[in-house]
Parts: C-alpha cells; sequence; structure tokens
C-alpha cells in the first residue's frame, strides 16, 4: 500500500531518495515524506498529495543529509493530510511505515498513562513514540527496536532512523515485502526491487519476522528473537523493466495497446507452438492426481480466476472451489491436503491472497501462483510458480496482467485437460491453435474499435450508472467491465449474469440506464438475448458488445453494437476484455479523472 525507501551512504540523499519514490508512487500517492539526519538533528519535509509536491517543497527547501527514509502513503488510519504524513518524528526518532499497527490503540492509550502527547491520527506514530519511550528507559537503538517489535502486532515494513545513530537505519518487516540493496559504500531499502533498480541490482529480501540494521558499510539481518540470520543475496531482474508512456497518455492506455505483445510473450511460456501441444510449464502442479482445485485472489485477479474456474471445470472436469481472498481465508473450507491452490496476483503482495495462500499451505495443499511479480512474496512462497510475463503494469486499473492471467489459466486448464484425459490429443491441438491466433486477432480488435469505444464513451461520460451482463465467462467479464468502469470513472456500475437480471436489478432499467451486454454468438447467446429484451422493453439504452454471427443473428435495436470477429469460446473473454477495456478508459479520460491514479486507490494492497 504505502511505499517505502532508505539510503543509507556518503553522499546526499533526499534528492535520490524521492527519485526512488516516484517507482513506489504505485503503491499509494496521497502524501509523501522524507526525512534526513544532518548536523546531529533530524530533518523532514512532508506534503499532501502526489509527490509533485513533495518535490516543489523540496526545491524551494533543500534537505541535506548523507542518511534517510522517505515514504508514499496511501491513508489507512488518519485523512490524507500533511501532518498524518510520514515520517512520523518524536524525540530523536523518525519512522516510516508500511501496514497496519494492530493493536496500536492499546499501546497508544499506555503511552498516553506514561505521559505521552500524540500529534497524529495514525497507527505508525506509536511505533514513534515507543522507540522514544524505550529509548529513554536506556534501551540503545537495536535494543529498543528488539523490544519494541515484541510489542506490536499486525502487519507492518518498517523504517526508522534515531538521531542519535547518524550512520544507521534500523528496518522490520512482518508481512509488507522489504528489500535491502546493495551498493559500493551504500547501503539500500526499498518496498520492492523496482525502486532499487536505479541504485543496484543486487539485493536480498527480508523473511517474514526478520529485522535489520543498515549502514554503510554493509547490514546485519536478525530474525525475531534478535538472533543473526544469513538471506540469500541475489541479482534482480527489475532494472530490465524500467518503464515510460511512450507516445502514450497514460500508462493504461499503453498498457491496454501492449496486450497482442505481452500475451504472446505469456503463452511463448506454456506453450509449444511447432507441435500445437500445451509445454511442461503449465505442468508444474500434477494435475492429473489432484482431486479438485482451489482459486483465490482479489479484485480483478479473482475475475481471472472465476473464468479460469469455467475452464478448468469445462476443460479438465477438475471441481473449482473459488472465493475472494478476503473471505475465502476465513470461510473454513473443507479441503483436502491431497488438492491443489492457485493464487492469482498481479503484484504478489496483495495481503489477503496471500494469508489465503498461508491457509492452505498450512492444510498441506500444493500451492501454485499465477504472479507477474515474479521475486514477490506470493511467488516465493509458493510450490510452482506460474508467471504471467506482462511486464510491469504501472496503471492502477488492472488491463494487460488480466488478460495474462487468462491466457495462462487457459494454457493450464487445457494442459490440466490433457493431463487429466479429459481433452484428446487432437482436441488440445484445437484449443492451443486458437491461443496462438489471440495476439493477433487482438491487434487488429484493438486497431478496428477503437473510434468506435471513444465516441461511446462520450456519452457513457453523462451518466450515473450502469450495468454490465453476461453470461457464462461473459458474466465474469462484465463483473470486471463494472469493476474497470468504476475504479476509473467514478461512475456506478454493476456486473450481474444476465439470468440475474429478473431478479431484482431489473428494477433499475429506465431510458436512462446503460445497458453494456457482453454476448459473443456462443451456446448461451439466444438467453443473453431474451434478456436483452426485457432491458430493452423497458427502454433501457442497450450497448451490444458481440461477434460477427451474434450481431447478424439479432434484430435488437441498440444504442450501439460492437461487433467482434467471430473467435473460438475459449478465447473470446481474451478478446471481448478489449472493448470493456476501451470503454472504460476513454469514460475516464473524458470525465477528466486521474486515469493512472485514481482516487482512494492504491496497485499493491498489502493490509486487510
Ligand atoms: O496485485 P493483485 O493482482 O493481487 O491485486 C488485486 C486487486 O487489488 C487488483 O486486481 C484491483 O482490483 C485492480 N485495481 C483492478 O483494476
Amino acid at each position: 500500500m504505502c511505499g517505502i525507501v532508505a539510503i543509507v551512504g556518503t553522499r546526499p540523499v533526499s534528492e535520490r531518495l524521492v527519485d526512488a519514490l516516484k517507482r513506489l508512487e504505485y503503491r499509494g500517492y496521497d502524501s509523501a515524506g522524507v526525512a534526513t539526519i544532518h548536523d546531529g538533528q533530524l530533518d523532514r519535509r512532508r506534503a499532501e498529495g502526489k509527490l509533485f509536491n513533495l518535490e516543489t517543497k523540496l526545491a524551494g527547501d533543500p534537505l541535506p543529509g548523507l542518511i534517510g527514509i522517505a515514504h508514499t502513503r496511501w491513508a489507512t488510519h488518519g485523512a490524507p493530510t500533511e501532518n498524518n504524513a510520514h515520517p512520523h518524528f518524536t524525540d530523536g526518532v523518525a519512522v516510516v511505515h508500511n501496514g497496519i499497527i494492530e493493536n496500536f490503540s492499546e499501546i497508544k492509550d499506555t503511552l498516553i498513562a506514561d505521559g505521552a502527547t500524540f500529534s497524529t491520527q495514525t497507527d505508525t506514530e506509536v511505533v514513534a513514540q515507543l522507540l522514544a519511550k524505550l529509548r529513554r528507559d536506556g534501551l540503545d537503538g537495536r535494543e529498543a527496536m528488539q523490544a519494541m517489535l515484541r510489542s506490536v502486532t499486525g502487519a507492518y515494513a518498517l523504517a526508522v532512523l534515531f538521531a542519535d545513530t547518524p550512520g544507521t537505519i534500523l528496518a522490520a518487516r512482518s508481512g509488507p515485502p522489504l528489500a535491502v540493496g546493495y551498493g559500493e559504500q551504500e547501503m539500500f531499502l526499498g518496498s520492492d526491487a523496482i525502486a532499487l533498480a536505479p541504485f543496484t541490482n543486487e539485493i536480498t529480501y527480508l523473511n517474514d519476522g526478520d529485522w535489520a540494521v543498515l549502514t554503510a558499510d554493509g547490514v546485519d539481518i536478525l530474525d525475531h528473537d534478535g538472533n543473526p540470520v544469513t538471506r540469500p543475496r541475489q541479482v534482480s531482474i527489475a532494472a530490465a523493466y524500467m518503464v515510460d508512456k511512450g507516445n502514450h497518455r497514460h500508462f493504461m492506455e499503453k498498457e491496454i495497446y501492449e496486450q497482442p505483445e505481452v500475451i504472446s510473450h505469456a503463452l511463448g511460456h506454456y506453450v509449444d507452438f511447432t507441435e500445437n501441444r500445451v509445454s511442461a510449464a503449465a505442468s508444474a502442479i500434477d494435475f492429473a492426481r489432484i482431486p479438485s482445485l482451489a482459486i483465490s485472489a482479489c479484485g480483478t485477479a479473482y475475475l481471472a480466476g472465476l473464468i479460469g474456474k469455467y475452464w478448468f471445470e469445462r476443460y479438465a472436469r477438475l471441481p473449482v472451489e473459488i472465493d475472494v481472498a478476503s473471505e475465502f481465508r476465513y470461510r473454513d473450507i473443507p479441503l483436502s491436503p491431497d488438492a491443489a491452490a492457485l493464487f492469482i496476483s498481479q503484484s504478489g503482495e496483495t495481503a489477503d491472497t496471500l494469508a489465503s495462500l498461508r491457509y492452505c499451505k498450512d492444510l498441506g495443499l500444493t500451492i501454485g501462483a499465477v504472479v507477474n511479480a515474479s521475486e514477490s512474496t506470493i511467488a516465493r512462497s509458493s510450490d510452482a510458480v506460474f508467471p504471467i510475463l506482462a511486464g510491469p503494469e504501472i496503471g492502477v486499473a488492472s488491463t494487460k496482467a488480466f488478460t495474462c492471467q487468462l491466457a495462462v489459466l487457459a494454457a493450464l486448464a487445457v494442459g490440466a485437460g490433457r493431463a487429466r484425459g479429459t481433452i484428446s490429443i487432437e482436441e488440445e491441438r484445437v484449443l492451443v491453435r486458437h491461443l496462438a491466433e489471440m495476439p493477433r486477432i487482438m491487434a487488429s480488435v484493438l486497431n478496428a474499435i477503437q473510434p468506435k469505444m471513444e465516441s461511446l464513451a462520450r456519452e457513457l461520460a453523462k451518466c450515473q450508472d450502469a450495468i454490465y451482463l453476461g453470461r457464462g465467462t461473459s458474466f465474469p467479464l462484465a463483473m470486471e467491465g463494472a469493476l474497470k468502469l468504476k475504479e476509473i470513472s467514478y461512475i456506478h456500475a454493476e456486473g450481474y449474469a444476465a439470468g440475474e437480471l429478473k431478479h431484482g436489478p431489473i428494477a433499475l432499467i429506465d431510458e436512462n440506464m446503460p445497458v453494456i451486454v457482453i454476448a459473443p454468438h456462443d451456446r448461451f447467446f439466444e438467453k443473453t438475448i431474451s434478456n436483452m429484451q426485457e432491458v430493452a422493453a423497458r427502454g433501457g439504452r442497450i450497448i451490444f458488445i458481440t461477434d460477427e454471427r451474434g450481431a447478424a443473428a439479432s434484430k435488437l435495436e441498440t444504442m450501439s453494437t460492437i461487433v467482434l470477429p467471430n473467435v473460438d469460446e475459449l478465447i473470446a473473454p481474451m478478446i471481448f476484455s478489449l472493448p470493456i477495456q476501451l470503454l472504460a478508459y476513454h469514460t475516464a479520460v473524458f470525465m477528466g479523472t486521474d486515469v493512472d491514479q485514481p482516487r482512494n486507490l492504491a496497485k499493491s494492497v498489502t493490509v486487510e
């Protein structure tokens, strides 16, 4: 959620810290701050809003110092004001924090009873106040850190400065990720390897429960009990992924148009196109032997999983239990240890997804991760990793990660079908040929529909609400369309199974309600058309997304019909994702919202 970066070395740090924060802004962007030690004192600059405000402040009032910690915030406790922005200072202690201190209120009461005065509404301030108290009680920096970590519960990544040890950064991790980077006479700390990429590609990820002491000469890593531990030093590939918007107005637009290329990379990993067979990479889980599959994820990744469920059940006859991770982990689902579980996540750091993974791991299930960030905690905690190879996705609204997740799930489901003997070699070949066609079809669809989606978006931008309908795999896609529209345009939108319309949502239909119907000419088509009739009869304004056969078969009058090429049912969800992404994108552009960093959201959600 929040992003942390820190440097200790022999050169000024504040400008470099802010540059590194820019690469972490996807984690949160409601306020930011940086603290250094110079002339034996802690000093800081903080600003509400985007990083630009902090940069402006620093330009007018520079911050010297060879050691510093910095933070970009996604508010949990306390409004996104400058006063609540990190770093928090108390009595010679500076703290930045990502996560939630769950027992903050109890610690705060004790500290207040002891005479402390709090100046922010954040949970983080208890860490600073507690450390300051422990130092006043006579503990040195390391001892205070160890004692503080024994007192706090919850999820945290922390970086701490003490004014009286101006060459040392203390750091701790329980939950949200933290990476230590190695330089020449300099050490770095960051929420991820991308933040550190311009400084170093040699990194060590702290394990859960670890804490660390960084000086310019190196790092000591300790476990929760304070015992020295060694964690692997690895070469990160993050530097290869430094990105910009190219000729596009927004990262989201760029990422939409990258899809044909990245999907072809993703497929290349799972499919042997010369033989038209699914390759060994898709069999890192022994699908033939498992009795069932559990899938869990959040947001868009969950909707990809829901489409995956249709495929695993249809092609591999494999029963799938799926739920959003925040429910899954608490449901007490009767899961067999012989089963496997797939966790889908672009960032690989989503707290609820990770908690569901650990829950399944404790039950003894085989764990698979469908992730974009292959160095992430979810990837590192899994038995089998299925990278989606989408490249960095910067726009908060997920687009290319979604279709790459789908492409990988489609390949896994076909591979599982082969392994379980529920599809023949010839059927596998046909399905793989359909997958192989996908990048080319996506490129031509993107090219063909763009002007139409833009002019439709002009109309949609005038609406207050929208309904998306679909059946089969188009039902999760309808939910994804609604999620995409609401998160970036702030128009209220809901996605429903088309058959559910008459059980309640139909009450919302009138001449002001746009209804986006996603209906390829598949085995559900006629039924969806009947639901469309019900909308038309009540004056609803239908935006009909179909294929050539569907357009020819439907005689209904619509506000607009988007006609895509006829494609096989397996690849339809990826192709039909394109108009819903473009519709949301252009609507948001017309509304003038912050498309890449919509309000209240963050790209990586590392709190429950
Ligand atoms: O990084 P993850 O894939 O685990 O993130 C899950 C969701 O937070 C994410 O898909 C979210 O719903 C997106 N903003 C949707 O566009």
